[in-house]
């Protein structure tokens, strides 16, 4: 079976990666998808994005890492999957994603979306935290994965105080 793990990953966080490890047990080959999300704007342009998430997840035949535009249940018809697979932090997280599911059920009734919960110490850990610690000068330890670090300092923080 094949799994599509979609997201903006602006960047990619230990909870993305997180539920990537969990994820990949679960089927034949799982797509983390790049994708835009038209109310958000990227820190990251997209090539960076599967770049930083291509670092993170290492060398692993069962995971591939591309982009997609369009509708996400086009991209998943085209690689013969209907499974989705998203992360659920908190109660916050439902309302959107419940949304987004029942429109891609809508759009495709064959789609199936599985949630997984984030593991505890994730459920704090988004995307927007790590920027904004980022751009700030803190430290981003912990967040997200040690290889991809430095990289998201230099174009955060560094890039900004020239
Ligand atoms: O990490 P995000 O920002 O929650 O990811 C959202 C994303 C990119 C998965 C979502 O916006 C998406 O699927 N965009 C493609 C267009 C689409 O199919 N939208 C859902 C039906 S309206």
């Amino acid at each position: 079976m094949v799994f599509i793990y979609p997201g903006s990953f602006d960047p990619i966080t230990n909870g993305h990666l997180d539920i990537i490890n969990r994820a990949v047990k679960l089927c034949d080959k799982l797509i983390v998808a790049v994708g835009t999300n038209i109310s958000k704007k990227p820190a990251f342009s997209v090539e960076e994005r599967i770049e930083l998430i291509r670092a993170s997840v290492g060398e692993n035949e069962k995971i591939s890492v591309m982009s997609f535009s369009g509708l996400l249940v086009e991209f998943a018809k085209k690689h013969n999957s209907n499974i989705i697979i998203k992360g659920l932090r908190a109660m916050s997280d439902f309302e959107y994603e419940f949304q987004m599911a029942l429109l891609n059920k809508q759009l495709d009734s064959e789609l199936e979306t599985l949630f997984m919960m984030t593991s505890v110490h994730y459920s704090f850990l988004s995307s927007s935290v790590v920027k904004e610690i980022a751009i700030n000068g803190g430290d981003i330890g912990g967040l997200v994965p040690d290889s991809i670090k430095d990289r998201i300092i230099k174009k955060l923080y560094c890039s900004k105080n020239v």
